[in-house]
């Protein structure tokens, strides 16, 4: 009697038993009614085949039951239904959107440590297919995370131009500098543009502006060149860049995992 443990089946069973036991006692009270009662009350003039019926007035409580069923099942199926039917989609949508809310106030304050491990997983995840393992791009097949965000991206990027991240500015030249000049404008750029301003920067500042913020999102902002919120920024966009497509990861990432993926990135070219 395994089925039994199951308090489900119990109540069904139980249900069912008394169910029957009712249905037994009603009939019987009616039989034995039909055997004894002889007949009261007007008869209606329509009858059929000798087969006639009574006046009776319309009981009220089913009179007001039928109405209001009536009225309710307008209303379920012109608002209630439309308006706040049950979607397991919705429910999944929900649900999906409390746990990511749980999650991003969780680890709102998470430290650099948590965010690079945190980040380390979702590296794995999501980026290592493309970027390899240990984040070198695979021979070409995407960037080479283990230069990009430093100095030497910066003059990567100087040399060879940059595309595909989808600014209003397009896509921006290679060989604009070269030799000392490259590498001055490089380092600036990799240390958030903090200190001196190295002339040469003035062949960057028509599209980035002079202070290297952009010009309003024409083009990136240079002052956060090497942050995770540049990253942030690239994966949101995603980028048809020289040797691929980096599909956006717009709403695919919390902003928590993309801070923790671009902590984790960083950490491959700062040497940390
Ligand atoms: C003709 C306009 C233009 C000029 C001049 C220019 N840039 Fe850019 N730069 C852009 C645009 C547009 C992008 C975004 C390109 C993309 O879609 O990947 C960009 C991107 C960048 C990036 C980000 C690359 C990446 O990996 O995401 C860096 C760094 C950069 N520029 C540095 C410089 C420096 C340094 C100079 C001066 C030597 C300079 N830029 C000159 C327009 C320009
Ligand atoms: C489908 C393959 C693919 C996946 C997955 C992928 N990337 Fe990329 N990524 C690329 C390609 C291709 C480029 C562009 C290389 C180029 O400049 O031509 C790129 C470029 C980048 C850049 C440099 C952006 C710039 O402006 O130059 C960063 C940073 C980056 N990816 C980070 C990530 C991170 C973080 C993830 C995981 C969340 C990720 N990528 C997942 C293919 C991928």
């Amino acid at each position: 009697m395994n089925w039994l443990s199951d308090n489900i089946n119990l109540l069904a069973l139980i249900a069912a038993i008394v169910i029957l036991a009712l249905t037994v006692m009603v009939a019987g009270k009616y039989i034995k009614q039909m055997k004894t009662d002889k007949s009261t009350g007007e008869l209606a003039e329509e009858n059929w085949d000798g087969i006639g019926e009574y006046k009776n007035e319309l009981p009220s409580g089913w009179a007001y039951t039928f109405l209001a069923t009536m009225i309710w099942g307008m209303w379920y199926f012109t608002i209630g239904y439309p308006v706040n039917g049950y979607s397991q989609i919705g429910e999944y949508n929900e649900e999906v959107a409390t746990h990511t809310q749980m999650f991003e106030s969780k680890w709102a304050n998470a430290d650099k440590q948590t965010l690079q491990e945190m980040g380390e997983g979702i590296y794995l995840v999501q980026c290592a297919p493309c970027h390899g393992i240990a984040g070198d791009g695979m021979d070409g097949k995407a960037a080479d995370l283990t230069v990009w965000g430093s100095a030497a991206g910066v003059l990567d990027t100087i040399k060879n131009g940059s595309k595909g991240l989808g600014y209003p500015m397009g896509e921006m030249p290679g060989g604009l500098l070269d030799g000392d000049a490259a590498k001055r404008v490089a380092n600036y750029v990799a240390n958030g543009m903090k200190g001196e301003q190295p002339a040469e920067f003035s062949a960057c500042a028509g599209c980035h502006g002079a202070d290297g913020k952009g010009m309003g999102g024409m083009a990136p902002d240079l002052t956060t060149y090497g942050t995770p919120e540049f990253v942030a920024d690239v994966l949101n966009r995603g980028k048809k860049g020289f040797i691929g497509t980096m599909v956006s990861f717009k709403g695919r990432l919390t902003p928590v995992q993309e801070k923790a993926v671009g902590t984790y990135i960083l950490s491959l070219s700062h040497g940390e």
